[in-house]
């Protein structure tokens, strides 16, 4: 069977279906706020409304209930939520953030707002969780928080990481961006930690747009959350607030308007589980019948399937990772409205955070570094199992999610068993 690479018939000759979980229950919650005319009810003063509107309130409500969390704090992103949980522990100059090298790079650069130095810590090659010798060996004195990220929807090793911070005395924070509704021993992940961040931007599994959700059990940093979203400088004194550490406020707040669609998307969130979780199986039972590529599954932990990873083993194959993948593109066609950016399959993952001439140049403000300690090692070489992973081993894609049919699915594998059973043309 020749393959399309080199001039044979594709697999698939027709667009896949995009993502979009939009219908008319989410229009017609925008149209009631429309029409009753308060778009946002916040008020960055301590008053009735410091909480901010009807909708945020319920929006929240919700969140706690479905999370299992005692407080939710609704933002305008993940980006603005990992600021101002990192502002509610209280950091700053001097301290140090244990950060990941595999994730969205706010996750790593966060700990600049407050002038507090990023530590990057390597990954475990099989679960992308911190390598826990390697988190040991990078605490030090100055360490206030680890900030743990459930990369592409798989919840982290938290025994582990919840032991290691208990013992040195640290906050953890998870970063959920890409795993709500994932579980850990049977709990949902957000509230494994001291605080977990959620992200509702556009490619997320439910999405206001832009927006953002954090979550804890604990009064007192719920508190500084929410003084810390919404001009805490300006509310401290009327509040008769006494501890001002980092009581430097933004406006981080969400809209009334993308609080009601947040209500509405919440409801979908477990349909759009269950079917990633199907589909993602899918593709391990027949995809990890190759020698050469291998997937991570656990019994002890759900996975949403933001996208799904799999590890390419070059030595198996006799070739390349970027050559399977070139060919597995060719067999198929991109998703609808997004032609541009091809076949949504990817290889890599992000380049390794500390890669960015941010940290390379240790220059984060004005002409010199700030933030950042003389003594910290950005170089290359820094998590060598990440850098494995990045150059040579990680796949993924993010053909698991609704519209796709089973049928959708059975194409994608169809393409991947094709080039996987000849590779001899590709040599
Ligand atoms: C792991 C992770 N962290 C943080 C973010 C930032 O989220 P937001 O766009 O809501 O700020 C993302 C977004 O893609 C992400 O995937």
């Amino acid at each position: 069977m020749k393959l399309a690479i080199n001039g044979g018939a594709k697999v698939r000759n027709t667009l896949f279906p995009r993502y979009n979980n939009i219908d008319q229950i989410e229009i017609d919650a925008v149209t009631k706020v429309m029409q009753e005319g308060v778009l946002s009810q916040f008020i960055g003063a301590w008053c009735n409304d410091f909480y901010g509107g009807k909708k945020i309130l319920e929006f929240e409500e919700k969140w706690s209930k479905k999370f299992n969390a005692k407080h939710s704090i609704s933002v305008n992103s993940n980006t603005s939520g990992i600021i101002t949980a990192l502002g509610a522990c209280g950091i700053g100059l001097g301290d140090e953030v244990i950060v990941t090298p595999f994730s969205m790079s706010i996750s790593a650069t966060a700990p600049l707002f407050y002038n507090a130095t990023p530590v990057f810590c390597d990954l475990d090659m099989n679960t992308y969780s911190y390598d826990l010798e390697m988190l040991e060996r990078v605490i030090t004195k100055d360490t206030k928080v680890i900030i743990v990220v459930h990369i592409s929807g798989c919840p982290s090793n938290m025994d582990e990481i919840m032991a290691i911070a208990k013992k040195h005395n640290l906050y953890v924070i998870e970063d959920c961006a890409q795993a709500p509704g994932a579980t850990y021993k049977g709990k949902p992940v957000g509230t494994l930690g001291d605080i977990g961040i959620f992200s509702l931007n556009y490619h997320k599994h439910i999405h206001t747009g832009e927006g953002g959700m954090c979550t804890t059990n604990n009064d007192t940093l719920a508190n500084k959350m929410q003084l810390i979203r919404n001009h805490a400088e300006s509310v401290v004194d009327a509040k008769g607030e006494t501890d001002l550490i980092n009581m430097l406020g933004f406006n981080f707040r969400l809209t009334e308007i993308q609080a009601a669609i947040g209500v509405e998307q919440l409801d979908k969130l477990d349909m759009e589980l269950e079917i990633r979780q199907q589909y993602a199986k899918m593709y391990n039972d027949t995809l990890t019948k190759y020698d050469f590529i291998e997937t991570t599954t656990y019994d002890d932990r759900t996975h949403s399937y933001y996208v799904q990873l799999f590890r390419f083993y070059e030595e198996k194959a006799g070739i390349s990772r970027e050559r399977f993948i070139e060919a597995v593109k060719a067999e198929l066609m991109p998703v609808e409205g997004r032609e541009k950016e091809g076949v949504p399959i990817g290889f890599g993952g992000v380049k390794p955070l500390y890669y960015h001439p941010i940290f390379q140049k240790k220059w984060a403000y004005k002409e010199q570094g700030f933030g950042f300690k003389e003594t910290i090692n950005y170089n290359k070489g820094l998590c060598p199992h990440y850098e494995e992973l990045h150059h040579k081993r990680l796949f993924s894609h993010d053909f698991t999610r609704s519209p796709l049919t089973v049928s959708d699915v059975k194409d994608v594998i169809a393409a991947y068993c094709k080039v996987a059973d000849n590779l001899d043309e590709l040599k």
